[in-house]
Order: structure tokens, then C-alpha cells, then sequence
């Protein structure tokens, strides 16, 4: 299997046969084949207890030995150093192209939803949802997480907004920039009076945009869009109440605004150097932008970046390009949106694996808004991570989550009674010396319903370190017996150093 996918144009084989090969053994009997690792990973442990250095590291180097192209996410700023590592030890350092403020690479996502080939391309659709994907970080931000009551008005209001900024600019020139998007919105008209007002037509840019699609020729579908779009600005949006049209106005904003500036405009609003497709002919980007050390622009820029790779990677014919890709993140809270658990549903067939590493259950119920429907977007998106990695963890909720998904079976357990003879003058009297002196013995075997897991057993697992750098994990694949422990998970003893 090693190197399969290494080369340029990859083996022809049939892409059925290549699922069943094995990329790495949980024991000697037990491999995890290509089809495991495209029906997701998700690795969970406290801090410190190996995730990163145990499973993760051995998954992330098998892939990379096997020729997968990938996209990897940071959180922490010595990922770029960790990766780096991993491609030097498996010879693809050639096929690392790192995304960052120190690198020359850009990506200008705008231009690569309007231009990219296949169907649906160049539709305002994409690029709303592109937009309202990376806004729901901001929104998120702004609420503090919880959501909002009202939440499904709100977002209905801003990809409103989205989809008529988008086609203005589609319609008046035939693409979408950033600070296109940024001029249109914050020059809009804000009263039914301003509309009339030869002052806000002479210095509105997006009187100028109305004025310059109504000239160009039309469709009869564009000439549809337009009335739609100048009713829109001309009359929905002026007549909005001022706290309606402020909130929506200022989540929008704060998500253009902040692409509209400094770093992330030069790496994002100006020319392409690298776009997504790239990971089909096997390379591995990294987007150097660790959330730790930059924050909520380090978040946006690779939600978009996420977002854009599940597009393009989704969309993709295996037959015709059966390379295997990844798609990684580790502390994977930072980067979830809510398309994360329809891509999942479906990207098997495209064969990407993903895999997701965080501390608990908690932090993914939480990123997705921390309320019931995030519960089970949680859940959803969980129960699509076929392979399940368990280490050390002392979080109750991920404990008893995790040994509630192995499951209860019927376990036998032994049991045992002696009772003591009494010393009691009755039992000399009645000649039962016998008794006093042996007390009576029961036993026997009783059936119960246990854990297979026990919560508690998640507390005991080794993470690492001297002297021997091993972290153990438990390994849980739904629907799967494991022939070295017949059961559905398997202890796995992780080497850090190996
Ligand atoms: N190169 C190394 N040298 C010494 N100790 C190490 C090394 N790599 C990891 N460790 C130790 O191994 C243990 C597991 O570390 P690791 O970074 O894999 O944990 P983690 O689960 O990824 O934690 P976090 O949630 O903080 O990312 C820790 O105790 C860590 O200090
Ligand atoms: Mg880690």
C-alpha cells in the first residue's frame, strides 16, 4: 500500500479494490483499510493525554506515506513546525505548500466560487453560502455562542443581504470582490427619502452598481434577478426598522471588514496562486494562521479555507482521480460549522478523511451554538466519524458518552456467600457443632447488563512521556468486531517515538 498514491498520476486500479487496503494495524488481525479512514476519525482526550502525539501522529503519517493531498487546519502555532516534521520523515516535504502571512501563496475565493468549473459554478448561491458559512463565526462571536431566540430571522436577513449584494455585483460587472461587497452594503440607502436624494445617488457606490446592471445587457432570467435586486435595495432595505438593518449590517461587516484589510486582503482579495483543487493532485496545504495566536481572523481564514476544500473535494469524480485526501484539525472546536455534518454525510464517496481531534464532547456541542440544536448537529456529525479514538480523559460527560456508545452487553459475573456460624449457645445446644465451626458456603454465576467500558476506565489510560512513551487508547469502530478482542473496540498502545 505504501506510496500507492505517491505519484503524479496515480496507479489505475479499480477504485472498489483500493478501499479494502489496509493503511496501518490496531493489532496483528486488524487493519484500518482506506474505507475506515474515509468514513472519518474522531479523536477525543483531556489535555495532554496524547491525542496529538499518540493516534494522531501515527494517522497523520500513515496518510501522508500512503500519497494523500490534505488540507490542515491550526490551532496552536507549532503545528506548522509539527507538520513539517511529519513530511520531511515521509518524503513529501515537496508536496507541503504552507498558507500564511511569512508565504507567498494566495487564494482569492471570491474569484474561485465565480470561476470555478463544473455545475453550479458561478451561481450567487455559492458564494452566499460561502458567506454565510464564515458568518456564522462572526455571529457566533457576537452572540457569545448562545444563538440568538430569534435566531432563524436573523439569518434569514443576512443571506437576504448576502445573496442581493452579490448579485448586484454579479449583474453590474460580472464579479465579486471583497471591498466591492464592503462599498455596496455601508453605501446602501438607510431611508425611503435618501433614495429620492440626488446627494446619496452622486456618492453611493451602490447607486453607481444599480445604475451600471440596469444598463448592461440582460438575460430574461438576469433582467428577473435585477428587478429583484433594485427592489431590494431601492425598497426593502431603506424601509428596514434602524435596529433590523444596524445588526444585520454590522454582522456582515464585521466579517468583510475584517477580509477587507491588512493581512487577510493580501492573502485573500488579490491574485491565486493556490486553490483547493490542488490537494486532488496530492498536496498537502497548511494554513498557517493558528487560531491560538491570531485569533478570529486566524478562525475566518480557514473556515473559508475549510469550506471552500469540502466544496471542491465533494465535488470530485473518484474514478477519475481516486487519490485519497485528508482533511485535518486538530482542536477541531475552533473550526466547526453547521455544513460540517452534511459534508460528512456525503464525503465518503469522495474519499476524504477527516479527522477531528479535540478534548470532549462538550467543545463541539458548544462551538455549534451550545443549545439543543447543537446537541444534535453534534451528534450528527459524531456519529459520521466512523472511527473513534478514546484517551485518557476525566470529563464525566465524555466518559459516560463514549461508554454509552461502545455499549452494555451481557456480562457473567461470579458470586460468592459464606455466612459465619454463629457462636450462639443454641447451635452447642442442639448438638450443631458442625455448623459453628464451618458457616454454610454459596456461589454461582449471575447474568448482568454491563458497560463494556466503564466510564472510570477512561481515567486510567497512560498519556505518554518517560519512560516508556506510550499512550494508550481505545479504539471504537461502529458496526465493527475487532478480531483480536472480539468486541467492538480494541486497546491500543500508541508509541510516541516510534
Ligand atoms: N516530544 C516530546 N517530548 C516530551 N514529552 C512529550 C513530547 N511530546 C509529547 N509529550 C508528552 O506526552 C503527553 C501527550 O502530549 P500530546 O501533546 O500528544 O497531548 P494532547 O492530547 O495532544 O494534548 P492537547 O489537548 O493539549 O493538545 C504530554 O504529557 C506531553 O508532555
Ligand atoms: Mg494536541
Amino acid at each position: 500500500m505504501l506510496g500507492l498514491f505517491r505519484k503524479r498520476t496515480p496507479l489505475v486500479r479499480q477504485p472498489s479494490d483500493l478501499l479494502a487496503l489496509p493503511l496501518l494495524r490496531w493489532s496483528r488481525e486488524d487493519a484500518w483499510t482506506l474505507r475506515d479512514a474515509v468514513e472519518g476519525t474522531l479523536i477525543l482526550g483531556a489535555t495532554g493525554s496524547g491525542k496529538t502525539s499518540g493516534s494522531g501522529r501515527l494517522m497523520a503519517r500513515t496518510m501522508l506515506s500512503c500519497g494523500f493531498g490534505g488540507l490542515v487546519l491550526t490551532a496552536k502555532a507549532d503545528e506548522r513546525a509539527l507538520w513539517e516534521g511529519y513530511c520531511r520523515d515521509t518524503g513529501r516535504l515537496d508536496d507541503l505548500l504552507v498558507f500564511g502571512p511569512t508565504e507567498a501563496q494566495r487564494f482569492n475565493f471570491l474569484d474561485h466560487e465565480m470561476s470555478r468549473k463544473g455545475s453550479g459554478a458561478g451561481l450567487t448561491e455559492n458564494v452566499v453560502n460561502l458567506l454565510s458559512t464564515v458568518l456564522e463565526i462572526a455571529e457566533r462571536q457576537s452572540t457569545g455562542g448562545g444563538g440568538r431566540d430569534d435566531e432563524g430571522y436573523w439569518k434569514r436577513a443576512l443571506r437576504q443581504l448576502c445573496r442581493n449584494v452579490v448579485d448586484l455585483l454579479a449583474l453590474a460587472r460580472g464579479r465579486v470582490s471583497v471591498p466591492d461587497l464592503y462599498r455596496v452594503v455601508v453605501s446602501a440607502p438607510i431611508s425611503l427619502e435618501q433614495v429620492c436624494s440626488n446627494g446619496w445617488k452622486q456618492g453611493s457606490e451602490c447607486f453607481r452598481w444599480l445604475t451600471e446592471a440596469d444598463k448592461r445587457p440582460k438575460t430574461p432570467r438576469e433582467c428577473a434577478d435585477f428587478e429583484i435586486v433594485a427592489d431590494y435595495w431601492l425598497r426593502e432595505f431603506p424601509a428596514l426598522s434602524d435596529r433590523t438593518r444596524s445588526v444585520i449590517v454590522s454582522t456582515f461587516t464585521s466579517l468583510v471588514d475584517v477580509l477587507n484589510r491588512g493581512m487577510l486582503r493580501e492573502l485573500f482579495c488579490g491574485d491565486t496562486t493556490v486553490t483547493p483543487e490542488a490537494v486532488q493532485d496530492g498536496r498537502i496545504i497548511l494554513i498557517d494562521l493558528p487560531v491560538k495566536e491570531f485569533g478570529e481572523i486566524g478562525q475566518f481564514a480557514q473556515v473559508l479555507w475549510k469550506y471552500a476544500f469540502q466544496r471542491s473535494i465533494e465535488r470530485r469524480d473518484v474514478q477519475q482521480n481516486p487519490r485519497p485526501a485528508f482533511l485535518w484539525a486538530d482542536e477541531a472546536q475552533h473550526f466547526l460549522t453547521s455544513y460540517d455534518f452534511q459534508f460528512q454525510a456525503t464525503c465518503r464517496s469522495a474519499w476524504v478523511a477527516t479527522v477531528l481531534l479535540s478534548q470532549n464532547y462538550s467543545n463541539f456541542v458548544a462551538a455549534l451554538g451550545g443549545n439543543e440544536k447543537g446537541r444534535v448537529e453534534t451528534d450528527s456529525l459524531l456519529a459520521n466519524l466512523n472511527t473513534k479514538v478514546f484517551h485518557g480523559n476525566s470529563d464525566p460527560v465524555t466518559n459516560e458518552w463514549a461508554s454509552r456508545l461502545i455499549g452494555r452487553t451481557l456480562q457473567y459475573r461470579a458470586s460468592g456467600n459464606h455466612s459465619h456460624p454463629s457462636d450462639d449457645q443454641v447451635t452447642a445446644m442442639l448438638g450443631l457443632d458442625w455448623a459453628r465451626e464451618n458457616g454454610t458456603t454459596s456461589g454461582g454465576f449471575s447474568e448482568v447488563m454491563e458497560a463494556e467500558v466503564e466510564p472510570r476506565e477512561f481515567t486510567r489510560l497512560r498519556t505518554g512521556g518517560p519512560p516508556d512513551w506510550i499512550v494508550d487508547g481505545i479504539v471504537f469502530q461502529n458496526g465493527r468486531v475487532f478480531k483480536a478482542s472480539g468486541r467492538s473496540w480494541h486497546p491500543v498502545p500508541f508509541n510516541q517515538k516510534a
